[in-house]
């Protein structure tokens, strides 16, 4: 073998090794590309913890770009089978959208009211006015503790779903 063909064999060999570990980067890069960022990953579940909210006082939290509403109902607050019952107290949780055509109902006193057309929601999700053609809708969630975990279907999320669905 002359010495060119060894030169020949070497750059050869030296190209396929540059090449196999570019490839191998280029792997790695695909398959970060792919794989889903953390923040959709974290985005796929929420926490809430009950434990500081006030009668009376809705929140808006957000899950996978939804606002949720959560109040913990007063004393003063009609009873519903909707209510969703953690120790000795009620609260609501409903998707923040208007049930109309989806803007966000404010919390107004004791109502939740559309701004764009009128509909309004009481302290259950209920439909009372307007054009809202059923109650709020209820996102998936789970109990653990004196937490809710949106994402999850809990027995809890799963006896409101089975009342809601009879009032369609
Ligand atoms: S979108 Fe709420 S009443 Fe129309």
């Amino acid at each position: 073998m002359s010495n060119d063909t060894n030169r020949r064999d070497f750059i050869g060999y030296s190209f396929a090794a540059v090449a196999a570990v570019g490839g191998g980067f280029a792997l790695v890069g695909m398959k970060r590309a792919w794989d889903p960022l953390p923040s959709v990953l974290a985005g796929g579940f929420t926490t809430i913890d009950l434990t500081p909210m006030k009668p009376g006082k809705p929140e808006t939290f957000e899950w996978r770009g939804k606002p949720i509403f959560v109040l913990k109902k007063s004393e003063s607050m009609d009873n519903s089978e909707r209510d969703l019952i953690v120790g000795k107290e009620r609260f609501t949780v409903a998707i923040g959208l208007c049930t109309h055509l989806g803007c966000i109902p404010a919390w107004k006193k004791d109502t939740w009211k559309c701004a764009c057309h009128g509909g309004q929601f009481n302290a259950s999700g209920t439909q009372t006015f307007g054009p809202p053609p059923r109650p709020l809708d209820l996102p998936p969630f789970s109990v653990e503790g004196n937490t809710i975990v949106l994402g999850n279907e809990g027995p809890e999320f799963k006896k409101i779903a089975a009342f809601l669905a009879t009032q369609a």
